[in-house]
């Protein structure tokens, strides 16, 4: 049982968003009471459940009602709407408000799972913090008593980069406002401002102005959202005036940022990790989540690391403290989030152990009066004393002074009659009640470009008015008619739209940067009733049309998403393109890709914003999204795992680095804190350590190369020329290497060892050499002489990678490199794996000042001659390969291949018979040799014994015909397998012209036309051999029984 003050845990399921619906994505989450299962997607087997106090399942069988409220589509539905959640949470928040307890609702989940549609909602779906808000007035209203007095206060402040923001102050405060910490208070925000509020309606507005500051107080009006927390306070007092009594209940309603950035710090390797304090708050409040759970549980914690952070300073009474504390967990059903919703799951099972010890916040005004007055006095006792002793006055008292001028300021507050407190927040009120009908009017009278927000919650707040004639939109205010943006990329004069004629045009100046739906404009356009207009890097707007232009759509279709999937579609980047890349037109699209897709076009943007940071602190640092192996495959054909990254350049030195999406998104945090502060005026110096834009000099993955080993088995020699492709599958250098068998003593085998039937090799000792020549056409010198180039590649199942020295400053890069291997036992595993897989080769580009690449193979095992030993292990099943579902062309050439080897191996059986034919021969030969007998028993003479003689070197000869004939084939089915790899490669054009797509089409369709064609021809030429082999081998064999 839990007991009444433990955190009480509820877990929330949210219908599909747009995206997850378009990949016709699985819902993984079943719920039964308060039990939760989930299921992991790529494991059915794999179930997890959960038990919490309460769980709310919001996913399906809803309507719309009139009002455009989500309801039950009937008496059966489980389906829990808003005002199910508000009657279970908010009334208890309530019910310990009106009791006089503190009382917290935390929303917890990843970005998009629906914190703030339950705590705040969206449109008449009214979320938790408004109808409570709405229910606390309401119950004020019905019980007015003569000596009693309701005051409500209302504060919102947001939390970005361990900076307090307060969301009701109009001044400016750069640099956030200060965590105090107070005997009596605990912690709390010094100078917050607290609206005193009494209505519904009031509170109403406070939150779309704090919604608004949100938006507005960052540098860029997309910059923070939903990577902040927000802090609604509403205080609650019952002044008992006949009694000179207080009753205070402090109600924290708490929407922090998406979880996954919790996650996200920490996994990655880059230098910077600590540098950046963005997470800082989030991963905190999880260790404090994490020691509560074990002091709850009877472990004993040292301390629990509530200073670590600004949230968990002020969220210490909710947590493990004064308060009755409740949180709701969000999460998303579908599958590709399984590993976030299992995180937030857990997450909240360690939340629900935490105890709390809620008490009645009842004093006497008079006592509170006399508490701060007795502060004080200790307070000023201290300063004389400080004084007196002749010290340094002025630092150390600066701090005590502070503390009591608070205290006097509090005392005042609470001696202020409520009429007064009321009547100065009333003007204020006032003046908003006007903006805000001013705001509606102008709405239905003239056309506007609405904020479009990444977060859903934050758009729509901000709307330019487009009044008749000429507007300027841009930085500066000096211009007639002039409507002052901020944002990344925004120039003092950036557009001027004009409103004549009941036409609306859109004029870009100078180099001011512009797209509609996606497309970069550069000079008039006439603008259309929803249109996507994006101003700068990266401020978003929807344009809303004249009156007369307007029908009643859905204009939350046209959401932050929409903007950067359609950007994203017009540079030849889609959905619909990758799955294309894949050769999966008509499925489903694949989990994995989709998440690509997703990350891509997150991340897009901020890119577009870290260009033009780097720009205006003259960085010249150039930033570019690319997908890693988006066209690449393994050497079986198989897709390898596609991820965002990012390409930096230095346009000066023209150095390069590759960034991991986290690595980025980590830097692109601190470079908006320095952006931030260069903006407010403040003077920027940063040193190397803790310069986002800084890192070492490394070498760069510029492609691969695969070449088959399948030719080992046959102990054949293959000489290759070999393309390098990087990650977009273009040719980044071509190979030229061998892949040598050979003697312990390094002498090759030739033709005379090559091998019909690879079995024989079966716990022999195999010696060979990967000899790399040279490393032609690099592009990567093309661009730089100055660099050089690096070759790596892993054999085997060896652990450390081997690699070449580095070769510098050459095009044509000179390597002769030789390395010998040996396997001292070969098994039917190496076979097996020599039989289907590729030695990897990695081409690493050097620049200047660079270390090359290093690896250590120092502990490797060599035999007496040198040579390195590998033991072979079967590797594990690799992990970077997506699943093959294998019914597109591409995949049936890859079966027609497996059918090929079958084929092979049916040749080999037949190879296998001859051998033993002729081990009986040659065993009667042997007899006969010893009896001086024929079979017959007649006397053997000296011309038999020569007729016998060229018999064995017949056989001799069909072996080396034989083992010419698969050299042949193989080397023909590496042809063949390098024009599979380029085939997989060969991506349909983006644009959707029918007359470019049916080139395409006749191309892919020669392309696999020539494959086939190449498949059957080795084929028919290795069966004609055979044949051949055979029928010489049946003349053979009947010429001497005649001759016999
Ligand atoms: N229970 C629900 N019913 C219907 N729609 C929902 C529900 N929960 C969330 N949504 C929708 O999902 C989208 C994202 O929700 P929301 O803005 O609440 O996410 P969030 O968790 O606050 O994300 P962030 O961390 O980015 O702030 C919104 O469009 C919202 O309308
Ligand atoms: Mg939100």
């Amino acid at each position: 049982m839990l007991s009444a003050d433990s955190v009480k845990v509820a877990v929330r399921v949210r219908p599909f968003n747009q995206m997850e619906k378009d990949a016709r994505s699985h819902c993984i989450i079943s719920m039964f009471l308060n039990s939760i299962t989930i299921c992991d997607p790529r494991n059915r087997n794999n179930v997890k459940s959960f038990t919490f106090d309460l769980a709310y399942w919001s996913h399906s069988a809803f309507i719309k009602n009139d009002e455009g409220i989500l309801i039950p589509d009937g008496p059966t539905s489980r389906y829990a709407d808003q005002r199910r959640v508000f009657d279970d949470l908010g009334q208890e928040v309530l019910k310990n408000a009106w009791k006089g307890y503190n009382a917290t609702l935390l929303a917890y989940g990843q970005t998009g799972s629906g914190k703030s549609y339950s705590m705040i909602g969206y449109g008449p779906d009214r979320g938790i913090i408004p109808l409570t808000c709405h229910e606390l007035f309401k119950a004020i209203q019905q019980n007015q008593e003569l000596d009693k007095q309701y005051q409500i206060y209302f504060s919102m402040l947001e939390i970005y980069n361990e900076k307090v923001i307060d969301l009701l102050s109009k001044s400016k405060q750069p640099g956030g406002l200060k965590v105090r910490e107070s005997p009596q208070r605990g912690f709390y925000v010094e100078d917050l401002t607290s609206v005193p509020c009494e209505s519904y309606q009031q509170v109403e507005q406070l939150l779309k102005e704090g919604n608004k500051k949100r938006i507005t107080a960052s540098t860029n009006i997309n910059m923070s959202s939903s990577r902040s927390h927000m802090i609604i306070t509403v205080r609650f007092k019952q002044v008992f005036l006949k009694d000179n009594l207080t009753k205070q209940s402090d109600i924290n309603l708490v929407d922090l940022a998406g979880s996954e950035r919790q996650r996200a710090s920490g996994s990655e390797g880059d230098r910077l990790r600590e540098g950046s304090a963005i997470n800082l708050s989030l991963t905190t409040l999880g260790n404090v989540i994490s020691a509560l759970a074990e002091i709850a549980m009877g472990k004993k914690v040292p301390h629990v690391p509530y200073r670590n952070s600004t949230l968990t300073k002020l969220l210490q009474s909710a947590l493990g403290g004064n308060s009755k504390t409740v949180m709701i967990a969000t999460v998303s059903p579908a599958d590709i989030c399984y590993e976030e919703t299992l995180s937030t799951l857990r997450y909240a099972e360690r939340t629900k152990n935490i105890q709390n010890k809620a008490v009645i916040n009842e004093n006497p005004t008079e006592q509170l009066i006399q508490e701060l007055k007795a502060e004080n006095f200790k307070l000023r006792s201290t300063i004389t004393k400080i004084r007196n002793s002749g010290q340094r006055v002025e630092e150390e008292t600066k701090e005590l002074r502070r503390a009591l001028a608070e205290n006097e300021l509090e005392m005042a507050e609470i001696q202020t009659s409520w009429e007064q407190c009321l009547e100065r927040a009333q003007k204020e009120w006032e003046q908003q009640y006007q903006t805000l009908t001013q705001e509606r009017q102008m709405t239905q009278t003239f056309p506007y470009l609405s904020n479009v927000n990444v977060d859903p919650q934050l758009s729509a707040f901000i709307k330019l008015f487009i009044r008749d004639g000429e507007t300027v939109i841009g930085q500066s205010s000096n211009f007639s008619h002039a409507i002052v943006i901020k944002g990344l990329g925004i120039a003092d004069k950036h557009v001027t739209i004009t409103n004549r004629d009941n036409k609306v045009t859109l004029e870009p100046h100078g180099q001011a940067k512009v797209t509609i739906n996606g497309v970069t404009v550069l000079s008039k356009v006439q603008l259309r009733h929803l249109d996507r207009v994006i101003l700068g890097s990266n401020s978003t707007y929807l344009y809303v049309g004249l009156p007369q232009e307007r029908n009643a759509e859905d204009l939350s279709k046209y959401d932050y998403d929409f903007f950067q999937s359609e950007l994203a579609a017009v540079e030849g980047f889609d959905r619909d393109a990758l799955g294309k890349r894949q050769g999966r037109l008509a499925e489903k699209v694949n989990p994995s890709v989709l998440a690509v897709f997703l990350d891509y076009i997150r991340v897009k943007p901020m890119v577009a914003e870290a260009n033009q940071i780097s720009k205006e602190l003259n960085k010249d640092l150039k930033f570019e999204l690319e997908v890693k192996n988006l066209a690449l495959t393994d050497s079986r054909g198989h897709d390898l795992v596609k991820e965002v990254m990012v390409k930096v350049t230095n346009i000066l030195t023209q150095q390069v680095w590759i960034w991991s999406r986290a690595k980025f998104v980590n830097r692109k945090f601190i470079m908006e804190d320095i952006y931030q502060r260069f903006v407010d005026g403040e003077k920027i110096s940063v040193d190397r350590e803790t310069d986002p834009f800084w890192d070492p000099i490394e070498a760069v993955h510029l492609g691969t190369a695969y070449v088959w080993l399948q030719s080992l088995n046959y102990c054949i020699t293959l000489e290759e020329h070999v393309e390098f492709h990087n990650s977009q599958g273009e040719e980044e250098a071509i190979l030229q290497m061998n892949l040598v068998p050979c003697s312990p003593t390094g002498q090759p085998l030739g033709e005379d060892g090559i091998l019909i039937d690879p079995t024989e090799l079966l716990g022999q000792r195999l010696d060979f050499q990967v000899q790399i020549i040279q490393c032609l056409g690099i592009k990567w010198l093309k661009q730089n002489i100055k660099r050089g180039i690096q070759i790596r590649y892993h054999v085997l199942s060896h652990p450390h990678p081997f690699h070449t020295k580095p070769v510098w400053n050459n095009v044509n890069a000179r390597v002769d490199q030789v390395m010998q291997f040996t396997v001292k036992s070969v098994s039917q595993e190496l076979l097996s794996y020599l039989q289907n897989h590729a030695l990897v080769l990695d081409l690493w580009g050097l620049q200047e000042d660079c270390v090359g690449i290093s690896s250590s193979f120092g502990d490797a095992e060599l035999t007496d001659e040198g040579s390195i030993i590998i033991d072979y292990v079967k590797p594990p099943a690799p992990s970077r390969v997506l699943q093959e579902t294998g019914d597109n062309q591409l995949s049936e050439l890859y079966v027609k291949l497996s059918k090929l080897e079958q084929e092979i191996e049916l040749l080999r059986d037949v190879n296998r018979t001859l051998r033993r034919d002729n081990v009986t021969l040659k065993d009667t030969l042997k007899r006969m040799m010893n009896d001086g007998t024929n079979p017959d028993g007649k006397s053997f003479h000296h011309s038999n014994i020569q007729a016998s003689g060229s018999k064995g070197t017949h056989k001799a000869s069909y072996e080396v015909e034989f083992a010419k004939a698969l050299k042949r084939f193989y080397q023909s089915m590496n042809q063949v397998r390098s024009q599979l790899q380029g085939l997989r490669r060969h991506r349909a054009p983006d644009e959707a012209s029918v007359d470019l797509l049916q080139l395409y089409l006749d191309k892919q369709t020669w392309a696999i036309k020539n494959v086939g064609d190449s498949f059957e021809m080795s084929m028919n030429t290795l069966k004609n051999d055979v044949s051949l082999i055979v029928k010489k081998k049946k003349e053979q064999s009947l010429w001497s029984s005649v001759t016999k």
